[in-house]
């Protein structure tokens, strides 16, 4: 597996920024889809869980997959003693059950090194109409992260969907829906687009 980057991070991510997004990708994702309570989740790169711990009262469990030990150690000190909500500290690629109906991520996409690889994975283990959600931003200039290592400067949404296409998706929606603000050098102020795409397995 990958080195952690995140490991310096974890234990001060949860800050009202971080939170702030995260509640505007929830929101957003509440009103593109209709959760199910039977379904099984799978959120990819889950952090400290700021998104699939909003949403698990609604579904039966959720499998909260991380390359980042530190993150989901943050997250399991959130989970209660008898939590139904599995982890994952893994690539995506070990998981192999084909049960999952609810697949979401919020801002790790451009962490994935190779996207078609993993969608394809996706498909293989989500059941017939399964529903995947993805928010990520849009191409930006590699200000972002800056010096941090990076897959992928944002994306060119045209081309992802055209990659959910091939993967076995069919898509149902992707649109901007929110603008991040960050001063990444000092006194510069840059604009980042976030999307969301929405797709069901076809
Ligand atoms: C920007 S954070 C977002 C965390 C969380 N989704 C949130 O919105 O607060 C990106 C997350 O993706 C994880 N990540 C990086 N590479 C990954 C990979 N190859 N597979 C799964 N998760 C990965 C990181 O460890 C980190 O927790």
């Amino acid at each position: 597996m990958q080195k952690d980057n995140f490991a310096h991070k974890a234990a001060e991510w949860d800050t009202p920024s971080k939170k702030g997004m995260t509640d505007k990708f929830v929101k957003e994702m509440m009103l593109q889809i209709t959760i199910h309570p039977q379904w099984k989740g799978l959120e990819i790169g889950a952090g400290t869980g700021l998104v699939g711990l909003q949403i698990a009262p609604y579904l039966k469990n959720i499998v909260f997959e991380d390359t980042s030990e530190a993150m989901l150690e943050v997250l399991k000190s959130k989970l209660g003693k008898d939590s139904p909500h599995e982890i994952l500290h893994a690539e995506i690629f070990e998981y192999t059950k084909q049960d999952i109906d609810f697949v979401f991520s919020c801002m790790a996409f451009h962490h994935l090194p190779d996207i078609d690889k993993a969608l394809k994975h996706i498909n293989k283990i989500i059941t017939k109409d399964a529903i995947i959600v993805v928010g990520d931003i849009l191409t930006e200039d590699g200000s972002f992260h800056r010096f941090e290592p990076i897959h992928h400067k944002g994306f060119d949404l045209s081309k992802l969907m055209h990659q959910f296409i091939d993967a076995g998706f069919e898509i149902l929606t992707a649109h901007s829906y929110n603008t991040l603000t960050r001063e990444r050098t000092p006194g510069v102020f840059t604009d980042y687009e976030q999307f969301i795409l929405v797709a069901k397995k076809i």
